[in-house]
């Protein structure tokens, strides 16, 4: 059987290829991301691979279905790039990883978030310019601080489990809270609240069509003054621009971003050459107190081999049976 990938990375290639020792499929990388003339160039292959910027729309579906694609399997857990019900009428199953190493995402999110309040991201190269001054690096502790986190699955969870060791209070929010959770002292709020309560408000719920722009100019305003917002889920989450205006006006603290509304454009790529047109990232990488990372909470090796293990189990489940074991389809 034959899998292509898109938007492939030499350590997909690494990885993925170590995994299929098990399995012996025929696996093609491309570099280039799925689109609606890439996927004209698919010829005998039963399944595809992508990631989270790889747009799977109707359009792009169709050609799949008549090329004869039977499986798209995401290597990620968020799936809001794929049209799920054209995979559906076109009978394509898709399948995902609805778990690999939360821990990973986790401690991203809490990296980010001790960068930022301890501002050692200018520290690092204030001192490698020989600057032993302390003037501006100012920070401010977590303990005692009220957490905000909106979305306690998987990752919510864990982040929860490493930010309790700092001593904080935590505020909750999700359509579906966790009784263990709650059992462990978490309070679960409405939104209203968590936004005004908050001094760290990070976020953990996947993007969907009611929740875009969840961080927008309203919701920021009900916020406390200098507040700081961490966002390693997905980057539609906050409406950047009014995100801008809030740092302009110190109303936002400091703000921590691995995900970004237009980061197909950017992440995952070298542009360190190119003239970048977004001025809307370009704005807001020129905060001091504006941390950006590139889509890279999930990069670790451990998660790295959860990935490429649970998808190429998930395709050869679905080859074989239609259906997979252990791992959750869409
Ligand atoms: P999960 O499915 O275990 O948990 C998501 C939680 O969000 C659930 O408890 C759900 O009830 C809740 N939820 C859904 N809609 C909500 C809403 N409108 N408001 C509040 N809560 C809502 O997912 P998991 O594994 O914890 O991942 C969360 C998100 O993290 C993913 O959807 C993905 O977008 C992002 N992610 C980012 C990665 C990165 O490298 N930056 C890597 C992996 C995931």
């Amino acid at each position: 059987m034959k899998v292509a990938f898109f938007s492939s990375k030499p350590y997909d290639e690494l990885f993925f290829r170590k995994e299929n020792e098990k399995y012996n499929f025929e696996l093609e990388f491309f570099e280039t991301s799925l689109n609606s003339q890439v996927v004209n160039a698919l010829v005998d292959e039963t399944a595809i691979c992508v990631f989270v910027n790889d747009i799977v729309d109707r359009n792009v579906i169709e050609i799949l279905a008549n090329k004869g694609i039977k499986i798209i399997a995401l290597r990620c857990a968020g799936f809001n790039n794929v049209d799920l019900e054209a995979a559906k009428e076109y009978g394509i199953k898709v399948c995902r990883v609805p778990a690999y190493s939360p821990e990973a995402v986790a401690e991203h999110t809490l990296a980010m978030l001790l960068t930022l309040n301890r501002k050692t991201h200018k520290a690092y190269n204030r001192v490698r310019e020989q600057n032993f001054s302390l003037n501006g690096l100012l920070g401010f502790n977590i303990n005692k601080k009220t957490v905000g986190v909106v979305g306690t699955g998987k990752i919510g969870k864990a982040f929860i489990n490493l930010i309790k060791g700092f001593g904080c209070e935590i505020l909750a929010y999700d359509l579906f809270p966790d009784k263990e959770l709650e059992n462990s002292g978490v309070n679960y709020v409405d939104l209203d609240k968590l936004f005004k309560e908050s001094d760290i408000i990070s976020l953990h719920c996947p993007l969907t069509p009611e929740n875009k722009y969840l961080i927008n100019k309203s919701t920021i305003s009900e916020m406390k003054d200098g507040v700081t917002i961490i966002n390693t889920s997905r980057g539609g989450l906050i409406n950047t621009v009014d995100a801008i205006e809030a740092l302009k006006e110190h109303k936002i603290g400091y703000l921590g971003i691995d995900v970004y509304e237009q980061e197909e454009k950017l992440f995952f790529k070298d542009l360190s050459a190119e003239i970048i047109q977004d001025d809307t990232i370009q704005r807001l990488m020129s905060f001091p107190n504006v941390l950006v990372t590139a889509h890279q909470a999930f990069f670790t090796q451990e998660a790295l081999e959860q990935i490429s293990e649970i998808t190429l189990r998930s395709i050869s489940d679905l080859a074989k049976n239609g259906k997979t074991e252990k791992i959750e389809m869409l």
